[in-house]
C-alpha cells in the first residue's frame, strides 16, 4: 500500500496564506509516501515565488517529485524566456526534468510538458516530444516490473468531459500511445485547475488488439487564488497491491480546513482498470 498526495498550481505569488498554512497541516496528517506536484507552482516564474515555493517544499519534509508548469515559464522577462525557461525552476526547485522515484510497489516518471514557445498564439499550452516519450519508454522498461506505473506532467492528455477550451498537450495521442505500450497505470495532470478522475480507453497501436485502459486523474488548484468554479483542493491517491486498487480521494478547502469531499476507486482486473463496482454503486 501506498499513499501519495498529487498537488497541483499552487501558484505561489497568487496564494491565500491561510490556505497555504492549511494544506501543509492536512498534508502533515496525511503523511503521504510522496508528494507529487504537476507544476504551476508560481504564478508568473518569478525568483520571489519560487524561493516561497521551495520554502513550501521544505516545509513539507516528505519526499517529492516535481514538474513544471506553464506559470514556470517567465512570461514577462522575454530573454530569460527563451534562452533559459527552466532555469529558475532548476535552480529553486530541481534540475532534474525527468524525476523518478521508484519502490518496491510504484514507479513515478515526471515528464515536462511546458514550452517556450509552442505553435500557436496561446504559449501557455504544453508539448510532449519524441525524446521525452523515448526516455519514459526506457524508464518504465527498466524500473516498472510489476510496479504501479505512474506519469505526471502539467498538462492533461486526455480533457474532462465538458472542456471546451480546446487541446491542452500537442503530441497528446502520440504520448498516450506511448504510454499504454509501456502499461501505464495512472496520468497525473493539473493545469486545468478543476478535479478528475476518470479510466481512459487508449486505442492499441497494433490493429485488433485490445485497448489499453489507465487511470487519468486531475487535481485541482491546491492553494491558487484564481480558481475556476471549483474550491481550492488535493488528491490523495492510495495504491493497494493485491489485489491491484486505487483509490482517489479529493480533499478540498472549506474555508477552515481541507476535507475529503470525495472519493473514487478503480479495480484492475484482467490487466485492465475499470471504476470499482462498489465506487459505481455509490
Ligand atoms: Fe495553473
Ligand atoms: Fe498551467
Amino acid at each position: 500500500m501506498r499513499t501519495l498526495a498529487h498537488v497541483s498550481d499552487l501558484h505561489f505569488g497568487a496564494v491565500d496564506p491561510a490556505v497555504v498554512a492549511a494544506l501543509e497541516a492536512d498534508l502533515a496528517a496525511v503523511a503521504p509516501d510522496l508528494v507529487v506536484v504537476s507544476g504551476d507552482l508560481t504564478q508568473r516564474g518569478r525568483r520571489r515565488e519560487f524561493r516561497a515555493a521551495r520554502a513550501f517544499l521544505d516545509r513539507l519534509d516528505r519526499p517529492v517529485l516535481v514538474v513544471p508548469g506553464n506559470h514556470d515559464v517567465p512570461g514577462f522577462n522575454l530573454a530569460v524566456r527563451f534562452l533559459r525557461p527552466y532555469r529558475r525552476f532548476s535552480r529553486h526547485i530541481t534540475s532534474d526534468l525527468f524525476p523518478l522515484v521508484t519502490d518496491d510497489e510504484m514507479a513515478v516518471l515526471g515528464l515536462n510538458t511546458a514550452r517556450r514557445l509552442v505553435r500557436h498564439w496561446n504559449w501557455a499550452l504544453g508539448s510532449i516530444n519524441r525524446r521525452q516519450l523515448a526516455r519514459a519508454t526506457n524508464d518504465l522498461a527498466a524500473h516498472g516490473g510489476n510496479r504501479v506505473r505512474i506519469i505526471v506532467t502539467h498538462h492533461p492528455a486526455v480533457l474532462p468531459p465538458g472542456h471546451r477550451d480546446g487541446r491542452m498537450l500537442f503530441h497528446a495521442e502520440r504520448a498516450l500511445s506511448s504510454f499504454a505500450a509501456s502499461r501505464v497505470d495512472l496520468l497525473l495532470s493539473g493545469h486545468l485547475h478543476r478535479t478528475h478522475a476518470a479510466v481512459s480507453a487508449v486505442p492499441a497501436a497494433r490493429p485488433g488488439a485490445p485497448a489499453w485502459s489507465m487511470i487519468v486523474a486531475q487535481a485541482g488548484s491546491a492553494t491558487s487564488t484564481r480558481l475556476r468554479d471549483e474550491a481550492n483542493g488535493y488528491n490523495v491517491i492510495r495504491l493497494g497491491a493485491r489485489p491491484p486498487r486505487l483509490e482517489v480521494d479529493t480533499r478540498a478547502w472549506t474555508g477552515a480546513g481541507f476535507e475529503a469531499v470525495s472519493t473514487q476507486a478503480f479495480d484492475r482486473a484482467d490487466g485492465h482498470w475499470a471504476v470499482s463496482r462498489d465506487s459505481a454503486a455509490r
